[in-house]
């Protein structure tokens, strides 16, 4: 997800693309730039590193000034974060420039095309193909080349386009990206979002795929894809400018527990092919059959998706699986050998433990492939290989997005693991890629049941204590559900392996100890419905969280009950922990605790 800004207008352009860009900062931060008119041409800034970078750069350039440009703060996708693959992109002759939100699917084959007839790239993006593309098609009319691009691309896309042909305007244009237009006074605006441009305007328009608006300081004109004109209804913000930077959330993690689908179904599509799943390309098959053990190596919540992802790939591949906390794996000196593989997970491939456990491994010559959600990370550039996930800047501490991110990219890494060892027919094949691609709408499904959610939080804040109990990956997702609630709330809390309760920890179980039961797994249910009968037995309320497949069986013995979709039963974590994370969300907003940056946590825990 990158942020990008637009401004036409009598005032100095800089100053209000800059400001513009800070207050899309949450939408990524790894490197930015700007684009402007100058002296009949446009000039462009841009270098690696966060906003404040790029305003010193500019402070070193008194006598630029423009009153049109674009910017764009970079969430890196294709290419790390390097000066040269920073946005703007320009032209080979440096009179179109442009900025992009999203991920052109089929860049590549433009791409070669383009190199054929004599283009050459400057960078890794998928961004710069856009540029060339816009100069193969521009005949005089950029808009006419504009749409031509449209019509080639594949993919998502939010546009600002600058044409050193017609100074002063700013041409743009949406596929799936958000994309609004600022209308001001003698000024107008474009932005990925309300925040850049809310201290100027609180009016705006809202532009649908397909459409291109052009904006000059005193008119906004927005076309269909045939270039015919249209009508926009005019839309005026009620937001603080706080708020709107959360989208109108309350905080960051309630809008990233909503971004969840988005982040999953970002995370698959570009990874299925004709109802396969195809992993990236450097990870061939005959490597992926070679595998003869896995380590999961990981922290927090990280070390949660990859003790989903042991059973996950026990169960698919029959390959044997340890997961290991990362901080613990690099002092107990492994026991590890040639055809191993090293899974390492971090959603900021920067945390200490994880990569210092990687740095064990690829020590001792084992294979390390890397689960990340920040792009050119610490991490990322040491393993030997990297799946990204596509969660987007995630802001708030208690991770959401980039957890769910990370358990389907396991979900496909097992599918695949499976599928070249022979393990799964065509038909399981393609039914299991199918619960992937289906898994956003069932995302969708749990977090449409947030007022049950809110109700269940306002009923059971002032608990001292919270266990969670399951078996399998139910276990393995609890494991999240407490840690999700502890972070946040500050309650006490355990989760337990069901069956491992009765060996010594029900001894804390009392008259109205909550138990939350995650019971998913039809062959475990009637198992989980005798764990709950043993801590009901000691006085336990209990709120059992169940799937369509076993609500029968569980709510009859539950005091109080939660249904989320049935799915392939092994990938149920990425809708039980949706509930949990808005349990603990709401729980910890009736306790009235920081929910963004709790009490003694960090993002990234760069430390060990
Ligand atoms: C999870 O909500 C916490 N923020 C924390 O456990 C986190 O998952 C852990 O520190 C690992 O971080 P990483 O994914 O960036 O490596």
């Amino acid at each position: 997800m990158c942020g990008i800004v637009g401004f036409t207008g009598s005032a100095d352009a800089l100053p209000v693309l800059v400001n513009g860009l800070k207050r899309l900062e949450y939408r990524g931060y790894d490197s930015a730039g700007i684009a402007a008119f100058d002296n009949g041409g446009i000039r462009v800034t841009k270098t690696r590193g966060r906003i404040s970078e790029l305003e010193r750069i500019l402070r070193g350039q008194p006598d630029f000034s423009s009153a049109c440009g674009i910017g764009h703060t970079r969430w890196a996708t294709h290419g790390e974060p390097t000066d040269e693959n920073s946005h703007p992109h320009l032209s080979h002759d440096g009179r179109i420039a442009v900025v992009h939100n999203g991920i052109i699917e089929n860049y590549a084959d433009i791409k070669a095309r383009l190199i054929k007839r004599g283009y050459s790239f400057r960078s890794e993006t998928d961004t710069e193909v856009i540029a060339h593309l816009l100069d193969f098609y521009y005949k005089g009319d950029i808009l006419v080349a504009l749409a031509k691009v449209m019509a080639t691309v594949r993919g998502s896309y939010a546009l600002g386009v600058l044409c050193a042909d017609r100074p002063g305007e700013i041409i743009a244009a949406r596929l799936d990206s958000p994309l609004i237009v600022g209308l001001g006074d003698g000024e107008n605006f474009i932005a990925s979002d309300i925040p850049a441009f809310l201290e100027h305007t609180r009016d705006y328009y809202t532009v649908d795929d397909g459409e291109i608006v052009c904006l000059t300081k005193d008119s906004v004109t927005v076309y269909n894809s045939d270039l015919e004109e249209i009508s926009k209804e005019r839309m005026t913000v009620s937001w603080s400018i706080e708020a709107a930077e959360k989208g109108g959330y309350e905080h960051f993690m309630l809008k990233e527990i909503h971004e969840q689908p988005k982040a999953v179904r970002d995370t698959v599509s570009p990874r299925l092919e004709n109802g396969r799943i195809f992993l990236d390309t450097n990870i061939n098959d005959d490597f992926l059959q070679d595998i003869s053990r896995i380590h999961i190596i990981a922290c927090g919540s990280a070390y949660h998706t990859g003790m989903v992802g042991k059973y996950v790939i026990e169960n698919l591949a029959r390959i044997p699986v340890e997961c290991d906390l990362a901080s613990e794996f690099r002092y107990r000196d492994p026991i590890i050998s040639g055809r191993d593989l090293c899974i390492v997970i971090s959603q900021s491939g920067e945390t200490a433990d994880t990569l210092a456990a990687m740095r064990e491994a690829k020590r001792r010559d084992i294979k390390t492939l890397a689960i990340i959600n920040v792009v050119g990370s610490t991490i990322a550039r040491e393993a030997d290989y990297v799946l990204y996930t596509w969660a987007g800047p995630e802001i708030a501490v208690a991770t959401t997005k980039a957890y769910s991110t990370q358990l389907v990219m396991l979900y496909m890494l097992a599918v695949r693991l499976a599928a070249v060892r022979g393990l799964l027919d065509a038909h399981t094949e393609k039914k299991l890629t199918a619960e992937c691609l289906h898994l956003p709408e069932k995302i969708e499904a749990v977090i449409a049941q947030i007022n049950t959610l809110s109700y269940l939080a306002s009923r059971f804040h002032n608990h001292k204590d919270i266990f969670f109990l399951g078996r399998g990956v139910d276990y393995a997702a609890a494991l999240e559900g407490s840690l999700k609630l502890k972070e946040i709330s500050y309650i006490r809390s355990e989760a337990y392996a069901a069956g491992e309760l009765k060996h010594g920890t029900i001894a804390l179980i009392r008259n109205d100890t909550l138990v939350i039961a995650i019971a998913t797994q039809q062959s475990l249910a009637e198992k989980m419905v005798s764990n709950i009968r043993e801590v009901k037995a000691r006085g336990a309320h209990v709120l059992t969280i169940a799937s369509e497949d076993t609500r029968q069986m569980l709510s009859e013995v539950s005091d109080d009950i939660f249904v989320v979709p049935s799915c392939f039963e092994k990938f149920s974590p990425s809708l039980t922990v949706v509930a949990m994370q808005l349990f603990a969300y709401y729980i910890a907003l009736c306790r009235g605790c920081s929910i963004d940056k709790p009490r003694n946590l960090a993002k990234s825990v760069t430390v060990e």
